[in-house]
């Protein structure tokens, strides 16, 4: 049998269990969790790169899509990116991350997210941070939840209501840049909780359906009677839905000390419940983002309803049709993306990145160095990417 290509996926079971135990051993993770992990995505979803008769490196993607502009754009989220120990610091992690970006520059989605561990790896094959996943620390006992919307009703979750807090996830979420468009692996991770803990769920229901929904597990903080509560997962589409679910936060007062959720810093959510200065952000992740094709990039996204033109010239140093001058046109929110014969904006793919999903603003992106060049489109480029502080709940 000729031997496996130097990048791929796992040629059978064998290679896939060497993955998951190489996922385990770099993330100090569970093997049998970490082996459940990798085989649900399947061998389709994890690339390997092999030398000298052993992994040297392997990863896993999620096929999925992130909002940009209120419409879901393909991509692959890139995760468990591992090496074994004596093989790092020798360039394998780059080759690795360099076939996969090649691989779905010619046949993958335009996209390609993740959460770095370092960034100079990921920057130098066109990556740039491109929003922020944050985490706050709440204490029950301080909030208002205010009136109650009476025509809401508040109840446990129920398995038959799943394909209905993915229509008030999508509902909720896709107008914000850089939200998750979950896979079913996403969805499925949500429900797996860690041994010995129960998964709760109360959902918002009004006369048209749920509106909103709270997943969450509790603990017992060490030699105390009191709980810690982990928000696993929200969503209020509408305005009764969020201050039902802030009511539902604060009936766990009696037992619940502290909670932790995903929550953006600028969420309606959180500053409705800063009476003060103390609501704590406790963790903050960047994520990174690769437009890997920009002409199809452009295309999938949503844009502002303006009307705007600018011409452009993206440098990119990895991926030749990506490069050169390029006409963006907006008429009321629709986007006409075509080559132009000369632009004297510059435009580093990291910048484009960054612009894209709204983290970094054209001024920002000149003092960086990344966006040189005439400044007379800067004013277009602004309102056509405006959208948001970008940011995503979920980690992957
Ligand atoms: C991080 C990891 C994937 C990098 O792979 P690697 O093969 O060791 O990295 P490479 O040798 O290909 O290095 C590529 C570049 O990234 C830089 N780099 C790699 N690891 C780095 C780190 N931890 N901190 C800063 N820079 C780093 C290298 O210096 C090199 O840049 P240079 O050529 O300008 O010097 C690998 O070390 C690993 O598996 N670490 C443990 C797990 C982990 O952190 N996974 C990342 C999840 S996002």
């Amino acid at each position: 049998m000729p031997a496996p290509p130097r990048y791929g996926p796992p040629d059978g079971n064998d290679e896939l269990r060497q993955y998951a135990r190489l996922a385990a051993a770099t993330f100090a993770g569970d093997p049998e969790t970490m082996l459940a992990w990798v085989r649900n995505l399947g061998q389709r979803n994890i690339r390997l790169l092999r030398a000298g008769g052993e992994i040297a490196a392997g990863l896993c993607l999620y096929d999925m899509g992130q909002y940009f502009g209120g419409r879901s754009v393909p991509i692959w989220g890139l995760a468990g990116v591992a090496l074994p120990p004596h093989r790092r610091g020798q360039g394998a992690g780059r080759e690795l991350l360099l076939a996969n970006l090649c691989e779905q520059y010619a046949a993958g989605p335009p996209l390609a997210t993740l959460y770095p561990a370092t960034t100079r790896l990921y920057r130098e094959l066109g990556y740039e941070l491109a929003g922020l996943r944050t985490i706050a620390r709440l204490r029950p006992l301080e909030l208002e939840p205010g009136q109650a919307d009476t025509a809401l009703r508040a109840r446990p979750l129920e398995a038959a209501d799943w394909p209905a807090l993915r229509d008030v996830y999508a509902r909720f979420r896709a107008s914000e840049n850089g939200c998750l468009d979950r896979n079913a692996e996403i969805w499925e991770r949500l429900r797996h909780v860690p041994p010995g803990t129960l998964l709760q769920g109360q959902v918002f229901e009004g006369p048209r359906g749920l509106e909103g929904y709270l997943l969450f597990t509790l603990t017992r903080r060490e030699g105390s009677m009191r709980l810690a509560m982990q928000v696993r997962d929200w969503a209020c589409a509408t305005a009764g839905a969020q201050a039902a679910l802030l009511r539902q936060l604060w009936v766990q007062r009696s037992v619940v000390e502290e909670l932790t959720l995903a929550v953006a810093p600028h969420d309606p959510l959180l500053r409705g419940v800063m009476h003060n200065q103390d609501t704590r952000i406790v963790e903050t992740l960047a994520w990174m983002l690769r437009v890997v094709r920009v002409r199809d990039a452009l295309d999938a996204r949503g844009w502002p309803a303006v009307s705007a033109q600018a011409e452009f010239t993206v440098e990119d140093p990895l991926l030749p049709d990506n490069r050169g001058p390029w006409r963006l046109s907006i008429e009321s929110g629709r986007a006409k993306v075509r080559r132009a014969r000369s632009a004297g904006v510059l435009l580093h793919a990291r910048a484009l990145a960054a612009l894209f999903s709204g983290f970094a603003s054209v001024p920002a992106l000149r003092r960086t160095g990344l966006l040189t060049g005439t400044a007379r489109h800067d004013a277009a480029l602004a309102a056509m990417f405006a959208g948001g502080m970008a940011w995503l709940p979920d980690y992957f």
